[in-house]
């Protein structure tokens, strides 16, 4: 009777709701007397306005309104800082000075009855500026090094002498790794609607974190957080570029509030280039000592991102490199350069996915220096416990992963000369990296409502990005109520409902999953204590702990009878059962443990030897990520991911104009990203992996990851069919054919 439902390849609950247009995205909502708002952005990349004329906007056929710093309300902005945010500087404050920080910064605001009155409107706005030159790019001499201040967390390290291990290594790698500023472009642009009701207000808005969302609106507005309602069912597709609140909800709230109607605001994609982060463009030195027999002695990393000049924005660049190789001598230094544009924040794997690159390909390239394979290298390298933290892992599946993949992907076949491998008159290469990302835990708390009909509701402010959290948490409640997953509705995506953490840093299926299973243990609790509380009940009478769960149906210890369902206690009790519970992680084993995903992903790649096309023919991930709740979604999300990383080996970048920070490439016919004819085989699989440690579950969590790992595959795929090492990333034609 028992419903084993958590790894199931179970399809989408909200497929149907997708395929048919059911489900409502932020910009899919719609208020009466609704207005729409347009963003002026700012055309230069530093200084200041000095002249607003609005004369002829303001006459324009369907205009309400035109917010500027001159006429817009001066906020509270209170302070609010989520651990998504950056922990140094402060946010910006929108339309409340005539500044401009950075090119595309919100100036002005139009408000009309459509879209198209606004549109014209906006661009009907004459705006003067006092323009300075703003640096905008890492190379440019006035760019300067800061080291990051406050949070600490992605600082500096060092064990053992790793210069001097370095310098007496008798084989060594020593490179410079450039990887591109990169924008997220999901398919769902940002979009809110804004609505106010006296002092309440309600946004339909794109976010990963509603009950960030809702805690910050309300703190930039000075109201209490339960004035504040934010509404976001689906998201189509994120990245991280919705794990903060950007300055249009707070523009869109703004304008409602001055207009007194409900106003509609969604970025363009242009838009979706300056104000709503970027992964920060990196550049990393990346230093590797060895014995001749291939021990490493030494590794020393160095890495620098971009952050801007209000905010420091820092990632886990670095963090990896404690803990992936034994080594006894390991020295990061994490530096930032601010530049005159918006911050940057995550983006899918941030840190890892671009640290990752530095560190594979390095590590790739000390391969060929000692002439031993490089999976070779890496198993005599393989550590035994988290050296840099000086624990135990929890679980490390690296190398089950490696010889999964091997076999799955045929390296064997593989002979180790670069340019020895051919089909035709293409070039063939085949390379392989190692990925790995933190398994994260945060807070969240889930509501279970019982119906005697036997219907189970769970609630969770919880989003889904695309991996699948209706389902996974579908399966979830099943399972431990023991009921077939038709019988559960899961809704999420709402700040009134008990609170989760942001869905990103992969914690969402660890820790939205551990609330729904312990609250649908303690709605079974209160079923139990019902049951033997009434007469009618087969139970009644019995102990607590005399009681066994059997599928969704009581009975007592050792009775052979099929028990009592749960509805019908819920039924015979006259009222549903409604509980609430928290997560709750072992403390005690995620201080005892390092707790990491890791991953060896494979690519092959053909070169036309003649033109210096590049294309991934074949990939395989293997994976150990704990526990899989549902093989089906995993995939899908981890091949998603090696996509993502496939754009950023061969194709995305966003291109600054020095001149004035002007992204000249932001539109999707310049910004390129694989598209189906780019993407050749790829596979994603699993190692069995049983985490007793992590948490509940045994989950460990897939998002990032699954873009971790595969930009150094693929470039170690290009230097095995070329000879010609690429450092800098995306790896273009030209690299081939000028090499
Ligand atoms: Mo992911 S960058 O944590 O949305």
């Amino acid at each position: 009777m028992t419903t084993n439902v958590i790894g199931i390849p179970l399809t989408r609950v909200d497929g149907r709701a997708k395929v048919t247009g059911a489900a409502r995205y932020a910009a899919d909502f719609n208020q009466h007397a609704q207005l729409h708002a347009v963003i002026v952005g700012a055309t230069t990349g530093l200084g200041r306005v000095t002249a607003l004329d609005e004369t002829s906007a303001r006459a324009m056929p369907g205009v309400v309104e035109v917010i500027s710093h001159l006429n817009a309300p001066r906020l509270p902005y209170g302070p609010h800082k989520s651990f998504i945010d950056p922990a140094v500087g402060e946010r910006l404050h929108v339309l409340q000075d005539d500044q401009v920080r950075f090119y595309g910064q919100p100036v002005a605001l139009v408000v009309a009855d459509t879209l198209d009155h606004a549109e014209r409107a906006a661009n009907a706005l004459r705006i003067s500026y006092a323009a300075e030159r703003p640096v905008v790019d890492t190379h440019d001499p006035a760019a300067q090094t800061v080291e990051p201040s406050g949070s600490g967390a992605h600082g500096d390290t060092l064990r053992g002498d790793a210069d001097r291990a370095l310098a007496e290594a008798p084989v060594k790698v020593d490179a410079t790794y450039d990887m591109a500023r990169e924008n997220h472009n999901p398919m769902e642009p940002h979009a809110v609607v804004a609505a106010w009701d006296g002092n309440r207000l309600t946004l339909w808005s794109k976010s990963q974190f509603v009950v960030n969302e809702q805690a910050e609106i309300a703190a930039i507005f000075g109201l209490p957080a339960q004035n504040v309602q934010v509404i976001c069912p689906f998201i189509g597709g994120a990245f991280g570029t919705s794990l903060r609140t950007w300055p249009h909800v707070t523009l869109a709230a703004m304008a409602a509030r001055q207009v007194g109607r409900p106003v509609k605001l969604v970025l363009t994609r242009k838009q979706m280039f300056f104000t709503t982060g970027h992964r920060p463009r990196t550049l990393q030195r990346v230093a590797i000592g060895a014995t001749r027999d291939g021990r490493i002695t030494s590794i020393v990393h160095e890495g620098n991102g971009e952050t801007s000049r209000y905010e420091q924005f820092t990632e886990a660049l670095l963090s990896a490199t404690s803990y992936m190789y034994s080594c006894p001598n390991v020295r990061t230094r994490y530096r930032l350069t601010p530049l005159d544009t918006g911050t940057p924040n995550h983006m899918r794997g941030p840190g890892e996915a671009s640290g990752i690159f530095a560190l594979e390909s390095a590590i790739d390239e000390l391969s060929y220096g000692l002439g031993l394979d490089p999976i070779e290298l890496r198993r005599r390298n393989e550590p035994t416990m988290d050296e840099g933290a000086d624990k135990p892992f929890s679980s490390r599946s690296l190398m089950q992963c490696y010889d999964a993949g091997a076999e799955r992907f045929g390296w064997a076949r593989r002979t180790p000369a670069p340019r020895s491998m051919r089909d035709g008159r293409l070039l063939v290469g085949m390379g392989v990296a190692s990925a790995t990302y933190p398994v994260f835990f945060g807070p969240a708390s889930a509501r279970v409502r019982l119906h005697a009909d036997g219907t189970a509701a769970v609630e969770v402010a919880a989003s889904d990005m695309g991996p699948g959290t209706y389902t996974s948490m579908t399966q979830v409640a099943a399972e431990t109520l023991g009921i077939p997953v038709e019988q559960v509705r899961v809704s999420i995506g709402h700040s009134d409902f008990p609170p989760a953490p942001p869905h990103g840093g992969s914690m969402t299926m660890a820790s939205v999953g551990s609330a729904v299973r312990a609250a649908c243990l303690a709605a079974r609790d209160e079923v139990t204590r019902r049951a033997v509380a009434d007469q009618r009940s087969p139970v009644f009478g019995a102990a607590l702990d005399g009681i066994e769960w059997i599928g969704g149906s009581l009975r007592r210890l050792g009775d052979s009878s099929p028990g009592q369902t749960y509805h019908d206690v819920v039924a015979s009790s006259g009222q549903p059962v409604e509980v609430h519970a928290s997560n709750q992680r072992d403390a005690d084993a995620a201080s005892r443990y390092s707790m990491h995903s890791f991953g060896a992903v494979f690519a092959e790649v053909a070169i036309d030897p003649d033109v210096g096309t590049i294309r991934v023919r074949r990939a395989v991930g293997t994976y150990g990520a704990g526990r899989i709740v549902n093989p089906r979604l995993a995939s899908s999300q981890c091949t998603g991911g090696m996509i993502g990383g496939i754009g950023m080996a061969l194709m995305e970048q966003t291109a600054l104009d020095t001149r004035d920070g002007r992204p000249v490439n932001a539109h999707m016919a310049d910004y390129l990203m694989p598209v189906n004819l780019d993407i050749g085989s790829l596979e994603a699989h699993f190692v069995d992996e049983d985490d007793p440690h992590v948490n509940v579950l045994g989950v460990k969590g897939l998002g990032e990851i699954a873009l971790v790992g595969m930009a150094p595959a693929v470039a170690n795929a290009i230097y095995h069919a070329t000879g010609i090492r690429v450092r800098d990333l995306p790896i273009r034609i030209e690299d081939i054919l000028t090499a």
